[in-house]
């Protein structure tokens, strides 16, 4: 989700307008992948280089965070979204990991779509991470260095259980993955759209569903018309 500070700007507004618009498209982008019949919806809100922002933005990005979950927590639940978080918790305001930890604690049962939310989150960290809970068990003996294969190391990312992301969208143009998802990016089809996330609507993610139909994934394979 880029773009908001952009949007704001062109539009002389301060860049905390565009954050609010922000979470406006993300209403409606969760709306419409339950709509789609997409089962796994994953945001990107917050990176763990985010901290490097003024402090009155990164103040504003966690206090919309706190409203996002206070005030639609509830509709999400209703409508069947579980939510599942991935990034560090540890270095995150106690009031926020008790609302992170709520949401996913009230809709784990959930079963339509699921929301994860990338908040706190950078890819190299979560390997970090996962490469300590493998070591941890080794060294408790609980398992064995000829475990770890990539099943294994999925089973400790922060994303155990998710599948990979089949699409990978990113808005206002960037053409890099800024450490997100970067284990499970491997074979995910990748679309860049120059539209700043506060305009990403609805046929914005049809076009980008439309671009992703287009594509022939192999996986390191042929085409299925070569194939057979
Ligand atoms: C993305 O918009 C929102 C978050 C990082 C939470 P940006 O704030 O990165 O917007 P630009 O890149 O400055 O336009
Ligand atoms: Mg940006």
């Amino acid at each position: 989700m880029d773009g908001n500070g952009r949007w704001a700007q062109a539009r002389g507004l301060p860049r905390t307008m565009g954050h609010r618009r922000g979470v406006d498209a993300v209403h409606g982008a969760v709306r419409a992948a339950g709509d789609l019949g997409i089962r796994y919806l994953t945001l990107f809100a917050f990176s763990s280089e985010n901290w490097r922002r003024p402090a009155q933005e990164v103040t504003e990005l966690m206090g919309l965070l706190k409203l996002f979950i206070r005030r639609d927590l509830a509709e999400l639940h209703r409508e069947g979204v579980r939510v599942k978080v991935i990034g560090a918790r540890d270095n995150l305001a106690s009031d926020i990991r008790g609302l992170l930890e709520e949401a996913e604690h009230l809709t784990r049962d959930n079963k339509e779509t699921t929301l994860v939310i990338a908040f706190n989150y950078g890819a190299r960290e979560e390997l970090a991470r996962a490469t300590r809970r493998i070591a941890d068990k080794i060294a408790l003996g609980e398992a064995s260095p000829e475990d770890v294969t990539p099943e294994f190391m999925d089973s400790h990312m922060d994303t155990a259980g998710i599948p990979d992301p089949d699409l990978i969208i990113r808005t206002s143009g960037e053409m890099r993955l800024s450490n997100f998802l970067l284990w499970q990016s491997a074979y995910s089809e990748f679309v860049f759209m120059p539209c700043l996330w506060p305009d990403f609507d609805r046929k914005a993610f049809e076009d980008a569903l439309n671009e992703y139909s287009s594509r022939d994934r192999r996986y390191g394979g042929l085409s299925r018309e070569i194939a057979s």
